[in-house]
């Protein structure tokens, strides 16, 4: 129980590693708001668990989210930002203004809204953000430039506000999951009617460590980066990617 009463908003609560993130902290004895687009598949849940929907590109949304947690909840200890979007493979040539923005907003522009909405709770509570960004932030792949340059954002921001909120005891820390075995994955390659055979090809291959990264390897990061055990660790980058980023 290494989050016991604490209490955490985690996004994209409903996609791959946000529902399994969802469980590892309620297991841990956390109580969790899962905020998703879409919450439908999350309301059979337990007890110490409300789910929220909202769109967190939107101000108010994020508002009515941090608004629901604290009046549920009493505080607010932590923030665990999983919600994110795929950049289907395009060249740069190809790449329109508005698939630009669409990754800007999702990937980067929400966690600067999630992040400041939750700050004041936070530092009354020595509180945790962890921002999930991505290992192609720091080891590219052709053809997804608008989506690493949102991942590099999230590592900026997230660096940015650990020095910022560092004399409040609140710690920001970003994970980078190698290529993880989620629907996400399969968005990457596009329309391809050849997504296990590229799952395999492309991304299984590429980790050093032979295998995908399962979302449960991307919860326990998160629970470790939110308990006390990492009480000194703020700004870090943790890999969770089979090596991919050596
Ligand atoms: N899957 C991978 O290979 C991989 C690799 C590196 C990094 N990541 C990152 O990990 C995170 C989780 O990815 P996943 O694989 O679980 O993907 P996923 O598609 O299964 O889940 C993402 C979730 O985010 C939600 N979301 C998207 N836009 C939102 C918005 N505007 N408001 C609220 N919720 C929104 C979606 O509804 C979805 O449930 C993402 O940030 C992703 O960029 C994934």
């Amino acid at each position: 129980m290494r989050l016991q009463g604490k209490t955490f908003i985690i996004t994209g609560a409903a996609g791959g590693m946000g529902s399994v993130t969802v469980k590892r902290f309620l297991e841990e004895g956390a109580n969790v708001v899962g905020s998703d687009l879409h919450v439908s598949s999350l309301q059979e849940q337990l007890e110490n668990f409300l789910p929220v929907q909202g769109d967190l590109t939107k101000e108010a949304d994020v508002a009515f989210l941090v608004k629901k947690t604290y009046e549920t909840f009493g505080k607010i200890d932590g923030l665990v930002n999983i919600a994110g979007v795929a950049q289907k493979l395009t060249p740069i040539e190809e790449l329109t203004l508005s698939d630009w923005d669409r990754m800007m907003s999702i990937n980067a522009t929400t966690l600067f809204l999630t992040n400041q909405a939750v700050v004041p709770y936070l530092k009354k509570q020595q509180g945790v953000i962890v921002n999930v960004a991505s290992i192609s932030a720091v080891r590219p792949r052709p053809g997804l430039s608008a989506y690493i340059a949102s991942k590099g954002a999230a590592v900026s921001f997230s660096q940015a506000l650990a020095i910022e909120l560092a004399d409040d005891q609140v710690r920001v820390n970003v994970i980078h999951p190698g290529p993880s075995d989620t629907k996400m994955l399969g968005q990457f390659v596009g329309d391809s009617t050849e997504h296990e055979k590229v799952k395999d090809d492309v991304f299984k291959n590429s980790v050093p460590l032979g295998e995908l990264i399962q979302p449960i390897d991307i919860a326990n990061a998160a629970v470790y980066l939110c308990s006390e055990e990492a009480r000194m660790v703020t700004g870090a980058v943790l890999h969770v990617d089979g090596g991919r980023g050596l």
